[in-house]
């Protein structure tokens, strides 16, 4: 056993034979190969809904670019101060953003609350040209301190976001996790609780560098291929949800 991270442990055995046999063969690049093509399928039936479903390689992208497409350049996404997007990411949220700014709240367990989102929401500015522009609420699920939001937590802060015209993202590196712990369907805990956005983590769970950003709201997606060229993050090859696909 190895508690460092649980990005210390290997590709899944499984996950690795299926990408071998996916590399059998010529394929169409970008995207344009039949397991890629699966992928919205797959993702809308297993969200029991459409979706529009965007591989990248890290999560880092995922958020990064996930929340460039929720904010304006003038944009106040509210985060926890533990938040991965805040702490690890080297400033690739305000860098994809534009300068979008983190605000972060020290509310107990890792988690954010709705009380306390409403309370710094009705104090932002909104309007107010001097201030940035509340834009968007991203929280962690399963949290940095290891925690995870209930079904109604998550409501609760998604009808605070809704009230003042924010976005909801939700950073689900370790989404699997937290569907096992609450043992609802990745819908219940998503956008039948008012998530936006999800960047669906699938490295930390054995999967060889494949995160995914998922519209619950498809309009949002509509210039996300373009950010996601931009940023760098659209990969040749993507056999890597093959063990999924
Ligand atoms: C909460 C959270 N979000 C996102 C990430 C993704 O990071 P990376 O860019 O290293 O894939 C991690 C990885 O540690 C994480 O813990």
């Amino acid at each position: 056993m190895n508690f460092c991270s649980d990005n210390v442990t290997g590709i899944a055995p499984e996950i690795l034979a299926a990408i071998a046999s996916a590399n059998a063969g010529a394929a169409m690049p970008y995207g344009n190969d039949d397991i890629t093509q699966r992928l919205q399928t797959q993702f809308s039936d297993l969200f029991e809904t459409p979706v529009a479903v965007f591989p990248v390689a890290t999560g880092s992208a995922a958020n990064a670019i996930a929340l460039s497409a929720i904010s304006p350049v003038y944009g106040a996404i509210y985060c926890h101060s533990d938040a991965h997007i805040h702490v690890d990411e080297c400033g690739a949220p305000e860098f994809f953003t534009g300068g979008a700014k983190l605000v972060t709240r020290s509310t107990p367990n890792g988690k954010l609350t709705a009380d306390d989102l409403a309370a710094v929401l009705a104090k932002a500015g909104a309007g107010v040209v001097h201030h940035v522009q509340p834009a968007a609420i991203s929280l962690t699920q399963a949290t940095e301190a290891g925690t995870v939001y209930s079904r109604s937590e998550v409501a609760a802060i998604a009808q605070v976001a809704q009230s003042h015209g924010l976005k909801l993202h939700m950073d689900g590196a370790r989404f699997a996790n937290a569907i096992v712990s609450l043992g609802c369907s990745p819908a219940d805990i998503t956008w039948r609780s008012g998530v936006d956005v999800l960047s669906f983590g699938a490295t930390k769970n054995g999967a060889m560098a494949a995160e995914a950003v998922v519209f619950f709201d498809r309009d949002l997606a509509k210039d996300f291929e373009y950010r996601r060229k931009r940023g760098g993050a659209f990969v040749l090859e993507n056999a890597l949800f093959v063990g999924s696909a």
